[in-house]
């Protein structure tokens, strides 16, 4: 008996890419995307795999773009939409995928090699040769203007009161465009100050980000539950100074030592330790005692930060200029706490 011969067949006929890195848009909605195109590719019958238009859907990894998302990139035409919502998604599928008509007012970028343009019309945004393209785009990031977004129609005559709303609104979204280092600062005598900053470290840490953690004023021979995931987690560098809390400790020069020291750790760390988020937690309070000095602190960090270091420094009593030098502030305000309405103590695996 013969052999079976394998059915021949194309891999798949499109490739959606969705970027889920989550700069451009939050993942979630990469994510959503995804479970939209696996519905319509079902209704559609182009899940199918025999059939050669078949539709995959991958989500990426950052794609490049990081502005205007969710990013959406159709193969083999390597067309670039920018800006999906499901809506934007479904006209894609129906008018690019299904009916080859590539969805105009979406399109921020495509590539093909010169002289290899379309059938479709050239005046289709997006279209032209890639190097005509990155000069355009070149040219639109000096330009003040808003032409991304509506990019085919005329100027519109603006009164000077929209003139200047909408060059403020263009101001805003080009400061939104830039990445820079935070300074966050959780403070206010709520809980989470500390379990807002891990929360931040593990979406790092998620991130591939190198992470480092160095505690204040918490022994140096705690194992809360914190540390322990650190250590599971791997690649945490976690890094305890303290000698208990002021109010349990023995010795208050030790406390004041150990806390001055930890800042020679922390100076040391932000300088040559390659962190992409140092988390410097209770760090509030030898600002707040005095131990270090609020503006040598500050200064320092003005002149020697990073630039993409994202620094986190939480714990109560956060000083007013290192509020105002902070990027971000967060207050913890108490509203209901489980001992003080009910004398019931903190418990391992919620509180530490
Ligand atoms: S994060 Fe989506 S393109 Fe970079």
């Amino acid at each position: 008996m013969d052999k079976p011969t394998a059915p021949s067949m194309r891999a798949y006929g499109r490739h959606i890419l969705i970027c889920n890195h989550g700069d451009c848009a939050a993942p979630e909605l990469g994510e959503a995307l995804q479970r939209r195109v696996a519905e319509l590719n079902r209704q559609s019958g182009l899940n199918k795999l025999r059939n050669p238009h078949r539709v995959k859907c991958s989500l990426v990894d950052c794609l490049g773009v990081c502005q205007k998302g969710p990013i959406v990139v159709v193969y083999p035409e390597g067309i670039w939409y920018h800006s999906v919502d499901e809506a934007t998604l479904e006209r894609i599928y129906r008018e690019h995928i299904l009916e080859g008509r590539p969805v105009a007012d979406r399109i921020f970028h495509r590539l093909y090699p010169p002289g290899q343009e379309p059938a479709y019309p050239p005046h289709v945004r997006g279209d032209g040769p890639l190097e005509a393209r990155l000069e355009e785009d070149a040219q639109a990031a000096d330009e003040p203007t808003t032409s991304a977004e509506t990019p085919d129609e005329a100027p519109n005559e603006m009164p000077d009161e929209q003139e200047a709303t909408a060059a403020a609104v263009r101001a805003a979204v080009r400061r939104a465009r830039k990445k820079k280092g935070l300074v966050i600062v959780n403070t206010g005598t709520g809980k989470g100050k500390t379990t807002a900053a891990l929360g931040v470290m593990t979406r790092a840490w998620g991130r591939n980000m190198k992470v480092g953690v160095i505690q204040f004023l918490k022994n140096e021979h705690a194992r809360f539950g914190e540390i322990k995931a650190a250590e599971r987690m791997g690649g945490i560098d976690w890094i305890n100074t303290g000698d208990g809390w002021t109010w349990t400790s023995d010795d208050m020069d030790e406390t004041e030592a150990r806390a001055r020291h930890g800042w020679a750790v922390a100076q040391e760390r932000i300088l040559h330790g390659g962190y992409d988020l140092l988390i410097l937690d209770e760090f509030t309070y030898p600002l707040h005692y005095g131990w270090l000095d609020v503006n040598e602190v500050l200064a320092w960090l003005e002149a020697h930060k990073p630039p993409m270091l994202h620094l986190i420094i939480t714990g109560r009593y956060a000083p007013q200029n290192l509020i105002d030098f902070a990027d971000l502030v967060t207050e913890m305000r108490e509203i209901k706490h489980p001992f003080h309405e009910q004398g019931i103590r903190a418990q391992a695996g919620i509180e530490y």
